[in-house]
């Protein structure tokens, strides 16, 4: 099994593109609800989340953990990744993807502001050597919106104009999605603003996965893929809420 982690619903949207790309892979989702959103948690704290969240899929049998969270990834991946030797695959904001695909045009990073202010992401944006063409936009709300079920609307539209204006848009032509709630709202975000595109790294996390699946000798070839589902610690019984969101994604 391959347990995936986020603080509350944003790692379903890493978890979908998994699905598709491993259709024979188990895996085991945990939520931290009793926490999120993590933005207004000190990196400290989220360390903690963080790895007691990992250690408990470990004794679930996890395989291999994937951070389905750039704010985990930012805070807490160098600490584990030396503390422990199981795998772990972590998500991060897709700058260079971004950057990649057209190198004259300015790029909107959209994360948490916990995300932004890490030095490992800092780092990452240094080393693309692209400080002058990409501007940082935190949107802690959106995982507030995210949490509550709340995908469109006035006041989500609202939140979403009155950050993003800010940027005179019509200079930027791609926004990295750089944290996994954010997946939930690529459509009306390219609805509201036409010139953007929106970037994230879930296809590219879900690509790396599988590689390391595979160098590892550890892909499941044979059976069929169930996925089952943990709050914080607790099994998920009433599976509804998942259930809806998964098959939302499924229709996009
Ligand atoms: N989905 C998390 C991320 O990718 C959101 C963190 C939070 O605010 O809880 O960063």
């Amino acid at each position: 099994m391959i347990g995936v982690f986020d603080s509350g619903i944003g790692g379903l949207t890493l978890l979908h593109e998994l699905t598709k790309k491993l259709p024979k892979e188990n895996f085991a989702y945990y939520a931290d609800v009793a926490n999120v959103p993590y933005s207004y948690k000190t990196p400290e704290q989220i360390l903690g989340f963080v790895e007691n969240a990992v250690l408990f899929l470990r004794k679930k049998g996890a395989k291999m953990i994937v951070l389905a969270c750039n704010t985990a990834t930012n805070v807490a991946i160098e600490y584990l990744r030396e503390k422990y030797s199981f795998p772990i695959v972590a998500i991060q904001p897709a700058v260079k993807v971004a950057a990649d695909f057209d190198d004259s045009k300015r790029i909107l990073a959209a994360a948490t502001p916990v995300t932004l202010a890490a030095n490992r992401y800092k780092n990452l944006v240094a080393s693309l050597a692209i400080e002058d063409r990409i501007s940082n936009v935190a949107l802690p709300k959106l995982v507030e919106f995210a949490e509550k079920g709340v995908f469109d609307g006035e006041e989500v539209e609202g939140y979403l104009k009155e950050q993003i204006e800010t940027y005179n848009t019509q200079d930027y032509h791609y926004m990295v999605l750089g944290c996994t709630h954010f997946t939930f709202y690529e459509d009306l975000i390219e609805k509201l603003f036409e010139n953007l595109k929106t970037v994230d790294g879930n296809e590219g996390t879900a690509n790396q996965v599988k590689r390391i699946l595979e160098k590892e000798g550890l892909l499941k070839t044979e059976g069929s893929g169930l996925v089952s589902f943990y709050e914080s610690g607790e099994v998920v019984t009433n599976l509804g809420k998942y259930v809806k969101l998964m098959l939302r994604l499924r229709a996009n």
